[in-house]
Parts: C-alpha cells; sequence; structure tokens
C-alpha cells in the first residue's frame, strides 16, 4: 500500500514583530486584554513589499533542503493561501517558477484556516492513487494585508507566516503502524459564510476587501466541529487520545485549543503551541507548529501526530499520521 509521508519541513516569518503593546496605540485595546482572551503575546507582519510568494517561498525551500528533494525531481506543488498575490494566477504557479520547474503543475487551495488540512489531504489522494511521487505543500499567509486595522475585533488576531512540507510515496503495509498519513477527515458548511469572510472579491466587489469575523459566534462553533474531525479520525483508526503523542491544532485562540483538548482528553504537555508568538497565521499555521516541533525533537520518528483545523467557509478537517 502506498502511504504519504512527510519527509522535510521548512518555515519562515518575516523579521517584523507587533508586539501586543504595540496594538494599543493603533485601536483602542489593551495588551492584558489580547492575552486573556487569545493567548496572543505577538505577532510577525511582513515587510512592505514581502508578498505571499516571498515567504512561501522560503518556507518551501528550506522544506526541500530538509527532504533532501531537487525541485527538478517534485511532481507538483500545493499552496494553501487565501492571501494570494494576485486573483490569478495561483501564487503556487509563481513559486513553481522561482524553484526553476517548469514540469508538473501547481495550484493553490483555498479553505482558509482549514487550507493546510485541505492541501495535505489532498496531496495524500495524489500521491496513494499513484499518480505522482513527490509533492509540496505549502501554507503561506499575509493577512495584515486583508485586515481592516481600525477594527479592534479582528486585527489584533492575526499574522504572517509561512510553513513547508514535502510530501513523498513511500510502501507500507496497510496496517496502524505505517509511517505516513493514516487518515483524514475534510467538511465545509457553507451556510456560516457570514460569520466569517472577506467583504470583497473580484466578482462582487472588484476589490480585495478586507475580514470580517463574529468572533464569538466562530467560537461558539469551533470546539464541536474540531471534535468532530477528530472523533472521525479516531473511529477509522482506532485510535484514541491515549494514543496521540503530539497534537498540532490550527492555532486561533489558546483558549479553543484548551477547551478542544480538554474535551478530548489529550493532557497539554502534548499539544503544540505557538499562538502566543505568532497569532493566527491562517494556512501556515499547522506548519509552522508541526516544523517547530519536528525540528526541535519533540515530535520524533514514529509518533502519532493529529493535525486539525477550522476557520472560515466554515471549513473543517483533520489528518492523523505516524511521524
Ligand atoms: O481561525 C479561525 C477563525 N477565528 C477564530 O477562531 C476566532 C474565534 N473567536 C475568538 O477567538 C474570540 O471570540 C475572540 C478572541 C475573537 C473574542 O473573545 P471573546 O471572549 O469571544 O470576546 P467577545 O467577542 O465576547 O467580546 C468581549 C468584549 C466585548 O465588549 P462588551 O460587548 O462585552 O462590552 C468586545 O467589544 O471585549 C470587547 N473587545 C475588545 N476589547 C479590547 C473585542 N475586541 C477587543 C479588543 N480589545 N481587541
Amino acid at each position: 500500500m502506498i502511504r504519504s509521508q512527510i519527509t522535510g519541513c521548512g518555515t519562515y516569518l518575516p523579521a517584523r514583530i507587533m508586539e501586543n503593546s504595540d496594538l494599543e496605540s493603533i485601536v483602542d485595546t489593551s495588551a492584558e486584554w489580547i492575552e486573556q482572551r487569545t493567548g496572543i503575546r505577538q505577532r510577525h507582519i511582513v515587510a512592505e513589499n514581502e508578498t505571499t510568494a516571498d515567504i512561501g517561498e522560503k518556507a518551501a525551500r528550506e522544506a526541500l533542503a530538509a527532504a533532501g528533494v531537487d525541485p527538478a525531481d517534485l511532481d507538483m506543488i500545493i499552496l494553501a493561501t487565501s492571501t494570494p498575490n494576485n486573483t490569478f494566477p495561483a501564487t503556487a504557479v509563481e513559486i513553481q517558477s522561482r524553484l526553476g520547474m517548469h514540469h508538473g503543475y501547481a495550484f493553490d487551495m483555498q479553505a482558509v484556516c482549514s487550507g493546510f488540512v485541505f492541501a495535505l489531504t489532498t496531496a495524500d489522494q495524489y500521491i496513494r492513487n499513484g499518480s505522482v511521487k513527490k509533492i509540496l505543500v505549502i501554507g503561506a499567509e499575509t493577512f495584515s494585508r486583508i485586515l481592516d486595522w481600525t477594527d479592534r475585533t479582528t486585527c489584533v488576531l492575526f499574522g504572517d507566516g509561512a510553513g513547508a512540507v514535502v510530501v513523498e510515496a513511500a510502501e507500507g503495509d496497510g496496517t496502524m503502524a505505517d509511517r505516513g498519513i493514516l487518515t483524514s477527515h475534510l467538511r465545509s458548511d457553507g451556510s456560516h459564510k457570514e460569520k466569517l469572510f472577506v467583504d470583497g472579491g473580484p466578482s462582487t466587489t472588484g476589490t480585495v476587501g478586507h475580514l470580517r469575523m463574529q468572533g464569538r459566534e466562530v467560537f461558539r462553533h469551533a470546539v464541536g466541529m474540531i471534535t468532530d474531525v477528530i472523533e472521525a479520525a479516531y473511529d477509522s483508526t482506532g485510535f484514541t487520545s491515549e494514543d496521540i503523542d503530539w497534537f498540532v491544532p490550527h492555532q486561533a485562540n489558546k483558549r479553543i485549543i484548551d477547551a478542544s483538548a480538554r474535551k478530548l482528553g489529550i493532557p497539554s504537555e502534548k499539544v503544540v503551541i505557538t499562538v502566543d508568538r505568532h497569532g493566527n497565521t491562517s494556512a501556515a499555521s499547522i506548519p509552522l507548529a508541526l516544523c517547530e516541533a519536528a525540528r526541535d525533537g519533540r515530535i520524533k520518528r514514529g509518533d502519532i501526530v493529529l493535525l486539525e483545523a477550522m476557520g472560515g467557509g466554515f471549513t473543517w478537517g483533520s489528518v492523523l499520521l505516524r511521524w
């Protein structure tokens, strides 16, 4: 049986750090409110001329180097982003070109904060059907560009960043002892659109628009949706929370992460947290957290790792893998 294994990881965070206290001079907020309600202490913000393609390329190059994979050997690229450089072409194609790749194919995937889980699941499908062997999966976002910096209910929550992984085909024996992606579960429900959306677009306003969110409403749905796709992962693998070595959730709010882990019975020492330093980087948050924990030695070969995300759409999903 073909399994999809992550063989290399890369990250990039813009140099500029915005502390909570910096936001006090921009909107009517306090550093304490932000930290207490979200767990966020700081976030990274791109430089004026820095784009999603720039930061995605940097994470991608690091992941390729870590995997020892040359762009010439890649079959495809999937970029999860809601903040592409242009309405079209896909920013993935721009990164493909910058990597000197003129073969294969590249496309963007748009599932907002669930984007990386959607992209990784898509990569897994391509690999397991035997059509490709090496895929670069990137999550890269410049949400600072779509924030309304006069809206204190949203602008304090997000940050910019990029993470990337190389996914390669490997032989498994079809059991849960295999390394690689063991199961994934995706969901969406467009009836929740108004709770989290961008109020512009090429076919409506002809402008880019700004992020709008009913934060309390999103929060209210988040824990139930997250546990739904994690229970689906448990049902299809036979694993339980006791088997999870590392829980790598989307990093939107420390309170959502804590409530989900508590409901599932996952102890806090097994939860990877970056939201304190990165804020919510949407589709980049999971690869950033995953790569950090893999590089600092927390996630070890053979560990069971559970990824989950929930975001605009609503979209939500989980991936369970053995590292
Ligand atoms: O990636 C997925 C997408 N996003 C999320 O998952 C975010 C989900 N939602 C959340 O994380 C939380 O709902 C927030 C962090 C957005 C808000 O936390 P909350 O505990 O749900 O607060 P709230 O919206 O109920 O607001 C409480 C109070 C309000 O004042 P009143 O009406 O009680 O007087 C807000 O106006 O806090 C006020 N407030 C602020 N105060 C200081 C809202 N934003 C701020 C702010 N600074 N930045």
